[in-house]
């Protein structure tokens, strides 16, 4: 007798994502995670059967952030309900690791509260949420990547690949320390394994994450500590893997071995985000970050020794409490002397639990606010002469996304630039040659270089 089995109806997932790269990384993963579980992920949150918020707490009103978010979805999940439905509604990430408990009690309504180090226990949480409040913000003692299945996709060509995880630099205005815990390196064999696995599912980039990626120290096959520059040249060795990129160093972690990386390993691209926060040395020692601007320009240096083409980047904050004039123009020099690509700047946000949150001499609003306008100001010029100076070239652009209104085809240079052109939609995901004929402050407009265009324009 034939047995008609009733096809299940998949569940809807909706997942809002805040924060770092290594946020995206878990969001992808908790995706991995519920696919097997008949999960599958939507744009919008009304009719969803799991809500996950997974947050980031960095900067100021984070917490405020989610509370508010969380009042929009609970009239989704309270009309849903109403109808006999049910919604998971979920927080995650960083601020519930912070602020777990706080929520609990705060939003009653939310089912399930877990931290970056525990989300592979979401099976088990959801089975638990059935029948009461769940939440999950311990330090486990083993790690989450010996539980994690392998990446359902690959969009774009480009993949996230998490190597490290927390931090123990402690500097003083940072929350991540107390949000993802003490810093921990995956094994080499860990870490090939899911490369060589992203490359079959079409990966032609990878991007190897952590909260100080070059602080990375993990176990070698050879049962030796390896070093980031030892794993960048492991991982230059898979074939299929045209593109390495690497983000968030710390300056103290620039060791001569991973500066002699940009040199030798040629799939590592010519780019780099290097945060220094203040060109200032009394800052610098105030924020704990324990090398001085000097140090700092000493490896740009070091850096274009090795790779004379490197774009750079960095992150600043302005008006940390006792930053005179003085300091800022230093954080200026600095700017000057080194000439970036791009960069990101944050007047001085207080982070409960933070040493720098209890500090004296605070900058006043308006000084932080005008001295963070300086800055953009220089650094965007900067960063529009980086663009000028590309076009003309041809460069090799990998396209990761597609504009479905225009139809334009959105990529990035080897020096990390957004690019867009008119293609064909069978590049998406391709390493293709861009003739760059348009600069802006924060992108480029280029023609595409393919067999078939450069005979129809012949
Ligand atoms: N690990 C990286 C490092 O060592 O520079 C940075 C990680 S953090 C996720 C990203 C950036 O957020 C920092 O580089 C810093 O510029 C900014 N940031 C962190 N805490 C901040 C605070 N309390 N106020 C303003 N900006 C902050
Ligand atoms: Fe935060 Fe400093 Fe650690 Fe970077 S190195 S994550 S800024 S404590
Ligand atoms: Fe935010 Fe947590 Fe990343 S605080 S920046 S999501 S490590």
């Amino acid at each position: 007798m034939k047995v008609m089995m009733e096809k299940q109806p998949y569940k809807k997932l909706f997942i809002k994502t805040w924060g770092c790269q290594m946020n995206v990384y878990d969001s992808q993963r908790m995706i991995d995670i519920l696919t097997p579980l008949g999960y599958k992920t939507t744009d919008t949150p009304e009719e969803s059967d799991m809500i996950i918020l997974n947050t980031c707490h960095i900067r100021e009103k984070a917490t405020h952030k989610v509370f508010s978010e969380l009042g929009r979805l609970k009239e989704h999940k309270d009309r849903k309900e109403a109808k006999g439905g049910k919604m998971l509604l979920a927080v995650a990430g960083c601020v519930a690791q912070a602020e777990g408990d706080f929520i609990m009690e705060r939003a009653p309504y939310v089912d399930m509260v877990f931290g970056p180090q525990t989300y592979h226990e979401l099976p088990e949480m959801i089975i638990r949420a059935t029948g009461e409040r769940v939440i999950n913000t311990d330090f486990p003692p083993d790690s989450k990547f010996d539980h994690l299945p392998d990446a359902s996709e690959v969009k774009g060509g480009t993949a996230f690949l998490s190597i490290q995880e927390g931090c123990d630099k402690f500097c003083t205005f940072c929350v991540v320390p107390y949000t993802r815990g003490s810093e921990f390196s995956r094994s080499i064999n860990g870490i090939l394994d899911e490369a060589n696995k992203l490359v079959k599912k079409n990966a032609q980039e990878i991007i190897v994450l952590g909260q100080n990626v070059n602080a990375y120290h993990g176990e070698g096959p050879d049962g030796k500590i390896w070093s980031l520059g030892d794993l960048l040249r492991a991982l230059a060795d898979i074939d299929g893997i045209q593109r390495l990129r690497y983000t968030t160093s710390h300056p103290r972690d620039m060791g001569e071995d991973l500066i002699k990386a940009h040199g030798d390993t040629g799939k590592l691209m010519p780019s780099l985000h290097l945060p220094v926060q203040s060109g200032a040395d009394s800052i610098l020692k105030a924020m704990n970050r324990k090398h001085t601007a000097d140090h700092y320009r000493k490896i740009i240096a070091d850096l274009r020794q090795e790779q004379p083409d490197i774009a750079l980047s960095s992150d600043f904050i302005v008006g940390f409490p006792g930053e005179t004039d003085q300091d800022f123009e230093d954080t200026m020099q600095l700017v000057r002397d080194i000439n970036y690509a791009a960069a990101y700047s944050f007047t001085f946000s207080p982070r409960p639990g933070t040493p720098a949150a209890n500090m004296q001499n605070l900058v006043p609003e308006h000084v932080k606010n005008e001295r963070l306008q300086r800055l953009q100001a220089l650094v965007n010029e900067q960063q529009s002469k980086f663009n000028d100076r590309t076009r003309g070239l041809t460069l090799p652009v990998l396209f990761d996304r597609i504009n479905e209104e225009t139809g334009q085809l959105h990529g990035r240079t080897p020096y990390n630039q957004s690019l867009h052109a008119q293609g064909n939609k069978r590049l998406y995901g391709q390493i293709t040659d861009v003739k760059i004929t348009e600069s802006f402050p924060n992108s480029l407009g280029g023609e595409i270089l393919t067999t078939e265009t450069v005979v129809k324009s012949a």
